[in-house]
């Protein structure tokens, strides 16, 4: 490891690159026409020169060949208060994820020298500079990238997981029983929805004390466990942030109740017009009703974005913000890797209290508190609302930095039917960083609709609309659905395309988001009115007894099937019912059947995640080559590796798709060989594509209905017109 001078690495730049603006404060083309590079500093500067980020505070750029890159990187300020600054490096070289130091300016500790870097994420404070040598993807998975780009993330609402005390409702300890199963999949990280205390109106995301354990799952000791756990096993946990509310029990809020002066403005409070006759606006909650409440304790109104039980917390008043980050050190502290923060688009209301339009859709028959109705100009996607994402963002990195921690993860969650306003939540640049999850419903929607507009056009529209709209800077990510929309077995025309889906999911670029179950095709289960008393979800309700069936979230919450053993598919022992009744399908979807089967939805599910380990999956190249009615087919490339996917997005029993992939990728060879190495289960062994380890000629490929498939082609990148840019 040697140590250099900050001009000196300006020299490793071609001189008639360098502009005076790019190394001002660092030094001047004068300085440097009369410097010489330093001996043992020639060997980066080889091959081409290419500039990476340049702002007023900093200069750097790449130095590369097809071996070899380098990327220099040198703090402009001279400040010594300047703050430590965060800069995203990745994709602006292709295929390079992270990197070394091996030269620096000035001292760095050990650990940073030995750690590798992620190009996501390079730290760099006042006066530094370095110089990065880049790994190369392909060289090893683990190498390859930071966890959250690479490793799924395996979605666990915990209650619903596994009980272990036999009281029907799920907990840590029992969590801890199925974490062999959950890397079994693959899954090397999770998130846990709520688990704090609370009354549970919104299965806890309704939080009564922000720093504990519900007694319900466990202990804040049985949470160390878990985590310590989890790390021993190389597997990461991130936990559910609800900044916007607490639950109406917490002691903020019944201190703000008594007018206690701390507390009085950490909530949002109005008085009603008309000398206090009517509601403050006409604004309408996420969850089906009106956004005030009054309280005749304070003769005003509180807000609430969603349940009246809900009040929404004051983001214009320094001392929350104050109290989110004592709270999110105490879960950092405890050794979490990351957060999903909730309802991000909902923390702030434009405080000129101004009526909201009604939408161009809505209908006179919707209920007075549909929360569609309306546009929300003043209550949701707010300019502020992005501001508190990147302050979290830097209040990470601050902490990583200072604890000598590893890169803290970031998601959001923001429904927002104009994907700009979800892409916002990403970072403004390669500078402001912000969400590095800004999580994409785009498939979500695209199950909302009618089964005869499920096809492969409809499909293409959401997948180009996500990759149209997102940043150069970001990094992508799909979901197939949450603990907030049907599950995805039970939305598709029929759940053999379950595969297919999979595939998408998995082996498209991007971090893959993954529901529990839904690795084994899990269904809904529906809820009836007539069994009021099973309702969980009582949201529901707020539309009219007649919505409820059709509004509740129970139906994709019920227990995580394991076997076909009565009584309750060893989720829960039977000593007690399980708190939300089983789906009836648990006795023919179930893991030990998929497991002990030989082929299956979790067997295939296994496959393509052992796949994705593989490159081209994790940094190489992807494009779209097809989208009709019934076909959509993408590409997965980096140099020899080169694996085309293709799914039949027609119902069982229609005649099967015939295509000359050889002509859309324009290869113009004799032929076009393929290798099958993943297909879906519905696909015979004697079908005409075979079984895995089958060649197949890409000039006529034949799928049947509902097939999906993953080929291996027998040519390599550089042979492919297709795969040129
Ligand atoms: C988010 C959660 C949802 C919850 C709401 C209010 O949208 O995903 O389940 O009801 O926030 O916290
Ligand atoms: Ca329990």
């Amino acid at each position: 490891m040697s140590s250099i001078s900050r001009e000196l690495l300006c020299l490793l730049a071609p001189l008639e690159s360098l502009r005076s603006s790019d190394i001002k404060g660092i030094t001047s083309i004068e300085e440097l026409k009369k410097a010489k590079l330093d001996d043992h500093l020639t060997q980066y500067c080889i091959g081409e020169y290419k500039p990476a980020i340049i702002t007023d505070n900093l200069f750097s750029f790449f130095r590369f060949t097809d071996k070899q890159a380098y990327l220099i990187i040198i703090d402009k300020q001279s400040d010594s208060n300047s703050e430590l600054r965060r800069y995203n490096f990745y994709g602006l070289l292709d295929t390079y994820g992270k990197g070394k130091i091996v030269a620096s300016c000035t001292t760095l500790s050990t650990d940073k020298i030995k750690k590798s870097i992620n190009l996501t994420n390079v730290i760099i404070t006042q006066g530094q500079a370095f110089i990065l040598e880049l790994c190369q993807f392909h060289t090893d998975y683990d190498e390859s990238q930071d966890w959250w780009m690479r490793d799924p993330i395996y979605e666990i609402i915990l209650s619903s997981y596994q009980d272990s005390n036999n009281d029907g409702i799920g907990d840590i300890q029992g969590l801890r029983q199925r974490l062999d199963y959950i890397q079994s999949l693959g899954m090397k990280t999770i998130w846990l929805t709520p688990i704090y205390p609370s009354p549970w109106k919104d299965y806890g995301y309704d939080i009564s004390n922000f720093c504990d354990i519900d007694s319900r799952f466990g202990s804040l000791d049985d949470f160390r466990e878990l985590i310590k756990d989890l790390h021993s096993r190389h597997m990461r946990i991130i936990i559910d942030f609800v900044p916007n509310h607490t639950a109406n029990t917490h002691p903020w809020f019944q201190a703000a109740l008594r007018n206690d002066p701390n507390y009085i403005d950490y909530y949002i409070w109005h008085e009603g017009k008309n000398n206090g006759k009517d509601l403050p606006t006409n604004w309408v909650g996420a969850s089906g009703q009106h956004m005030w409440t009054y309280s005749p304790e304070r003769k005003m109104y509180y807000l609430h974005q969603f349940l009246d039980s809900q009040p929404d917390l004051n983001f214009r008043n320094e001392k929350v913000m104050e109290e989110m980050k004592k709270i999110l050190r105490f879960w950092l502290d405890m050794g979490v890797d990351g957060f999903r923060a909730d309802a991000v688009r909902h923390l702030i209301e434009n405080d000129q209290f101004r009526d909201e339009p009604l939408s161009k859709n809505a209908k006179d028959s919707d209920p007075e508190v549909m929360y569609d109705a309306y546009e929300h100009t003043e209550t949701a996607d707010q300019p502020d609302s992005y501001v508190l994402v990147r302050r979290w963002r830097k209040f990470f990195d601050e902490y990583a930095y200072k604890n000598n921690r590893d890169y803290i993860f970031l998601a959001t969650e923001a429904y927002a039917q104009d994907i700009k306003k979800v892409m916002g939540h990403f970072a403004l640049n390669r500078e402001e960083l912000g969400s590095d999850v800004s999580i994409n419903f785009l498939i979500t929607y695209y199950l909302d609709k009618e089964d005869d507009e499920k096809h492969g056009l409809a499909l293409d529209k959401q997948l180009s609309e996500w990759h149209s709209n997102l940043p150069d800077h970001a990094w992508s990510n799909w979901c197939l659905g949450s603990h907030d929309s049907r599950r995805i077995a039970t939305r598709l025309p029929q759940k053999e395309l379950i595969d297919g889906f999979y595939m998408l999911l998995l082996l498209q670029s991007g971090t893959a988001l993954v529901y529990y179950g839904d690795e084994i095709g899990m269904f809904d289960r529906p809820f009836k009115l007539e069994h009021r008393e099973e309702f969980l979800d009582i949201t529901a309700f707020n539309y009219g007894d007649e919505h409820a069936e059709e509004k509740t979230r129970d139906c994709q919450r019920t227990p995580m099937q394991w076997t076909d053993q009565l009584p309750y598919a060893g989720f829960t022992s039977g000593t007690s019912k399980p708190y939300l009744p089983l789906s009836d399908a648990w006795h023919e979807v179930n893991v030990e059947q998929q497991e002990k089967a030989t082929r299956s939805h979790l067997k295939l599910f296994q496959q393509l995640v052992k796949l994705r380990q593989q490159s081209p999956f994790y940094g190489g190249n992807q494009k779209k080559v097809i989208s009709t009615k019934e076909l959509y087919a993408f590409i997965r490339w980096l140099d020899t590796n080169v694996y085309l996917i293709v799914i039949n997005m027609n119902k069982i029993g229609q005649n099967p798709v015939t295509t000359d992939f050889m002509k859309l990728l324009k290869y113009k060879d004799k032929e076009l060989l393929g290798e099958i190495v993943a297909r879906s289960c519905n696909v015979l062994d004697d079908s005409p594509n075979g079984k895995e380890g089958n060649q197949i000629n890409l000039n006529k490929l034949i799928l049947q209905s509902s097939e999906a498939i993953v080929v291996k082609l027998q040519a390599s990148a550089h042979d492919i017109p297709f795969c040129r840019p």
